[in-house]
């Protein structure tokens, strides 16, 4: 059987992490967080002393970066080499610095080939993967590919309720802010040709899991 790949983008706060792992795990499928990956490598140049900015000593650490992870969508863990940064890379200077790193050619696309092959290695009838750039240049041939999205105002709200250690004005900020730089490098906020976009903002958590469930089953 060939696996069913699902791809979901979305901008911050969209939901879009808890809503596809959830959807992952009543379908039975494996899980992949690529935004998780960006992060990792974030906290990894951090972590080897490396200026976010300085892009040849950025791009130079990609040979070294052992990302390691396990695709099921319980208890999903992420390793750089021997250091469990589960916890770590969700920190808000992680949050605040991968722009920088996320931004570099020669970073997306070492990122997209290690997605390429994680996805080809899945063991389970389909994995769903989410990110900025999922839909239209890690799996653009999918068979389900979806856009994630909620009016700004409500992505504010549910993002300042999971931060509590921040004011929720600090929170809409970085927000705001992180969108903005991020979508200088991919369009996540306009669904592509051919991606269908489930908005989110008058559903609750499982109402939006059963709209994408839907579309997954309207294509497959
Ligand atoms: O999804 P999440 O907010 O954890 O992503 C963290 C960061 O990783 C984003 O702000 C963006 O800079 C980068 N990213 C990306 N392309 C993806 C997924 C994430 O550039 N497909």
């Amino acid at each position: 059987d060939t696996l069913i790949v699902v791809a979901v983008d979305g901008p911050a706060g969209s939901g879009k992490s808890s809503v596809s792992k959830a959807v992952a795990k009543k379908l039975g499928y494996a899980y992949l967080d690529s935004g998780a990956a960006y992060r990792a490598f974030a906290w990894y140049v951090v972590q080897r002393g490396i200026d976010v900015q300085d892009e040849p000593a950025v791009i130079r650490l990609l040979a070294d970066f052992d990302y390691r992870i396990g695709t099921d969508p319980d208890g999903y863990a992420v390793f750089v080499g021997e250091h469990e940064v589960t916890q770590a890379i969700r920190d808000p200077e992680v949050t605040a610095t991968v722009r920088y790193v996320s931004r570099v050619p020669e970073v997306r696309s070492h990122l997209v080939e290690l997605f390429r092959r994680i996805i080809r290695s899945a063991d389970a009838p389909g994995i769903v993967v989410e990110g900025r750039d999922i839909t239209t240049v890690v799996a653009p041939d999918a068979p389900v590919r979806l856009l994630l999205t909620a009016e700004e105002h409500v992505r504010m709200g549910r993002r300042s309720a999971e931060i509590t250690t921040q004011t929720a004005s600090t929170v809409a900020e970085q927000l705001r802010s992180r969108d903005r730089a991020d979508s200088r490098v991919v369009d996540f906020m306009n669904a592509a040709d051919g991606v269908t976009t489930v908005d989110s903002t008058d559903l609750d958590f499982d109402q939006t899991v059963n709209a994408v469930i839907e579309v997954i089953h309207s294509h497959t």
